[in-house]
């Protein structure tokens, strides 16, 4: 999009108007007309513009419905008037598209613009090579691909945005507002263990602090998704186990011992990596912890019984004892006990209505299959002063276990960025948060140059 004299573009709050990958809906009119139509641009159009518009002074001030979002960005473009008479359209029918794409927002973009009567064959030929064409990935289109990152009021080098990754810098618990509950399917998050380690490293308020980030972070999970907390202080982790039971409906399934390897270790081994020190009285520290949560989707059951009107002994039934007695296994997965295996699911589902899916978080079996994980400690970067980069490969075989290609992962206290890294990797998408200026240019360089 060249940057000329003639008229002026008018865009949204930019999470409103994100299609597509990369695709972007806008408002386009001219100076000297009421007319208007769409175009699709991409995020760089955007960024360009809104850099332009830093530049200047005169920003059109109108209270009309084509501004009533706040963000008025200015470009000028040289076009031929004619289209504008010839495929515009009052600046006021934007909004109702806007509300029209809310319902169908699964829709591939040109089908979209068709059924709602915006665009039809003959208006094709408008769509000029270079800049209003449509590019639609029809095998690409699902809810994972409709970006909902909220971007409305930042400013453009605060986050960095691509199809696999996006990376915001800010504070955890404001940014985290910021995501539209965006459907993540494994969290994975190493927050300050308040040990001191650097200036981000104590936390007035600890326990609750942490506990509000949690509490946010429940709401962007899937039902089938899971939720990994790192930490290495026992007494925290106490606490925050209790409060995170006290606060949320996360179901807790166990703790993960990452033995790694420290520096100061003989490097024999695992197990028998060994440090001898003067004077010492206690054994030295080898491991850190990762607490595993899932989403407790338990109460579902209860709620499809009293829906289809069920009682549980029906359910029961299905699968009897050898002995052709009552058994108590659809007892246990209501009350949480159990989760249920796919066979177990076909009488469930057959009274119920549930799936698989709606109750049993994802979890895929891999070759480390115990809680006892041997990853050596992350070199540090060359480039960042970062004291407590995660290993990349540990990482990985967290997603392998809880998440598909194309899935979406997220971290609010990114550092960094390993979790985008191991996303890389493996394929899945991945949002990332970090409030320190240098790690956040450190993890945007890294990750979208690397
Ligand atoms: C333990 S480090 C994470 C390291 C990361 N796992 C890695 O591999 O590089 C914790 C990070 O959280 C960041 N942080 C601390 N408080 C934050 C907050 N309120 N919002 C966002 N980030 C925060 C720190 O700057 C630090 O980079």
């Amino acid at each position: 999009m060249s940057l000329n004299k003639s008229c002026v573009l008018f865009t949204y709050e930019v999470s409103k108007i994100k299609l597509l990958k990369n695709e972007y809906l806008i408002n386009y009119q001219y100076y000297d007309g009421d007319y208007s139509w769409i175009m699709i641009v991409t995020k760089d159009d955007i960024l360009r513009a809104d850099k332009e518009l830093n530049k200047k002074t005169s920003i059109l001030n109108r209270n009309d419905k084509t501004c009533h979002y706040n963000k008025v960005i200015r470009l000028t473009k040289i076009r031929d008037k004619k289209y504008a008479l010839k495929f515009g359209y009052d600046a006021g029918i934007f909004d109702a598209l806007f509300t029209f794409y809310q319902t169908h927002k699964l829709k591939p973009t040109v089908e979209f613009l068709k059924i709602s009567g915006f665009i039809d064959d003959k208006h094709e030929d408008l769509y000029g090579e270079d800049e209003m064409k449509i590019q639609v990935d029809e095998n690409n289109v699902s809810e994972n691909n409709v970006s909902e990152i909220v971007f409305d009021g930042m400013n453009p080098d605060d986050y960095e945005v691509s199809y696999e990754l996006t990376l915001i810098k800010g504070d955890c618990i404001e940014s985290l507002q910021r995501i539209s509950n965006k459907p993540i399917q494994t969290i994975c998050i190493d927050p300050p263990y308040n040990i001191g380690k650097d200036t981000w490293d104590n936390i007035d308020n600890y326990i609750e602090w942490l506990t509000d980030v949690v509490v946010s972070l429940e709401t962007k999970l899937k039902d089938d998704g899971t939720m990994f907390i790192f930490h290495n202080n026992m007494e925290s982790i106490s606490e925050l186990m209790i409060s995170i039971k006290k606060h949320t409906n996360l179901k807790f399934i166990q703790m993960i011992t990452w033995n790694k390897r420290f520096a100061g270790s003989k490097k024999k081994g695992f197990l028998d990596g060994y440090v001898v020190k003067k004077d010492a009285h206690k054994w030295e520290l080898m491991a850190e912890y990762i607490l595993f949560y899932t989403k407790d989707n338990t109460w579902k059951y209860k709620d499809a019984r009293v829906k289809h009107k069920v009682c549980s002994k029906e359910i029961q039934k299905e699968v009897p004892s050898k002995t052709g007695g009552m058994t108590g296994w659809y007892t246990n997965i209501e009350t949480g006990l159990n989760f249920p295996t796919r066979e177990r699911m076909i009488p469930i589902t057959k009274h119920l209505g549930l799936k698989y899916e709606d109750v049993v978080p994802k979890f895929k079996n891999q070759k480390i299959h115990h809680s006892v994980w041997n990853y050596d400690s992350a070199k540090k970067h060359k480039n960042c002063s970062h004291v407590t980069p995660k290993p990349v490969e540990l990482l990985e075989n967290i997603i392998k276990h809880t998440t598909d290609e194309g899935d979406y992962l997220l971290d609010c206290f990114a550092g960094t960025g390993s979790l985008g890294r191991a996303c890389l990797n493996t394929n899945r998408k991945c949002i990332l948060i970090e409030r320190e200026e240098e790690y956040f240019n450190f993890m945007k360089d890294e990750l979208f140059q690397g």
